[in-house]
């Protein structure tokens, strides 16, 4: 460790409990989440709170901070514009750049932290692409932030997922051999099929049939066991991700469209239609419509060749990529 980071954490050490364990407070309320699972002075968004995530403590756009206070006003502001204000993502992302570059230079955030900041800056680029169809960010910029959040704490494996759709999706634009892609997710499925799963698979699906990718994503679900799989995650409630069941089972049904399986996509949709909050969710006509015609909901995915992308007949490649999971509750 290197003199600045070392001071950096003594700083921290003074500044928050010196030990995760000797603290009882939870900021996400959500059970051990990592990084809300320990004693802190910065204020931390309500996750509790279904509507509203900005409290007002920080200056806009987080300008001047670093530390703990760079990370707590951009958890804050990333829960606002990623699942709120949708306009104000781009934005929000270019903002958020130099501020994590603020927070590299100063050295003044524990590793862990700094991960999840370079994860959350990273995450809402790719959300703005994704759903927000602004194009004209910069894919490669998000990846150096998500390489950096890997580097930092290689053992989270949400972390190494989200890098990994990056670095397919560039080896099959360069045509690249998938076979080390393909073995590092199976890989990662072994250690971890909960966060697995449902980070690979709505991106696998939509590349073309003889990249082999969405019988990938498929066989992920065939194998993948909701009530085995949950592991620490059984009890939690997702305060981040209300949706969070609802959303997991419908791009299942959607993995299963593409590959032709009626059955499996019928069996998912029905398992979305008795997940938590269904009669809320703003998917929920999307279900009911496939449930009534699957063989509507399977045709667009048969019409296409086996060299061609479906991202864009997929609702969780497109509009819904992330809040057919992460819509906030309704008023
Ligand atoms: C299949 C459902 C699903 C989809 C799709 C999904 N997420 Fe999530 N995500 C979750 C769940 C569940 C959690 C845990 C939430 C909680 O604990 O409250 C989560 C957590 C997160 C977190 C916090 C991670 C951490 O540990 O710090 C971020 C950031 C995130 N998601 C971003 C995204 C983005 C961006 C997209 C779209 C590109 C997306 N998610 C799509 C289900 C999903």
């Amino acid at each position: 460790m290197s003199v600045r980071l070392l001071l950096g954490a003594t700083l921290l050490a003074s500044i928050s409990c010196s030990s995760q364990e000797s603290c009882d407070q939870t900021p996400g309320g959500d059970g051990p989440y990592p990084t809300y699972d320990y004693c802190s002075e910065a204020a931390y968004p309500d996750f509790t709170h279904p509507r509203k995530r900005w409290d007002g403590t920080y200056p806009e756009r987080c300008a001047g901070l670093t530390g703990e206070d760079a990370w707590a006003c951009t958890e804050q502001l990333y829960w606002e514009v990623f699942q709120f204000d949708h306009d104000g993502r781009a934005d929000a992302y270019r903002q958020l750049v130099p501020v994590v570059e603020a927070v590299e230079a100063a050295g003044d955030l524990d590793d862990r932290t700094l991960a999840r900041l370079n994860l959350r800056v990273a995450q809402l680029g790719i959300a703005a692409i994704a759903e927000s169809g602004e194009t004209d960010l910069p894919v490669g910029q998000m990846q150096t932030l998500l390489e950096r959040a890997h580097e930092l704490d290689p053992d989270e494996i949400f972390i190494e997922a989200w890098l990994s759709t990056l670095l397919i999706n560039g080896a099959i634009v360069l045509g690249q051999d998938l076979e080390p892609h393909i073995d590092h997710m199976w890989e990662m499925y072994e250690r971890d099929p909960a966060i697995t799963t449902p980070t690979l698979m709505a991106v696998l699906v939509g590349f073309p049939m003889e990249t082999g990718m969405p019988d990938v994503a498929a066989e992920m679900v065939d194998r993948f066991d909701p009530e085995e799989a949950c592991g620490d995650v059984c009890d939690w409630e997702f305060f981040r991700a209300e949706f969070g069941g609802a959303g997991m089972f419908f791009s299942s049904a959607e993995v299963y469209a593409r590959v032709g399986n009626a059955e499996g996509a019928r069996a998912q949709l029905e398992l979305a239609r008795a997940a938590d909050h269904y009669d809320e969710w703003p998917l929920k006509s999307v279900v009911e419509d496939a449930l009534a015609d699957i063989d509507s909901f399977l045709a667009p995915f048969a019409a296409r060749g086996d060299d061609e992308y479906v991202t864009d007949l997929l609702v969780t490649g497109t509009d819904a990529a992330c809040m057919v999971c992460h819509a906030p509750l309704p008023e």
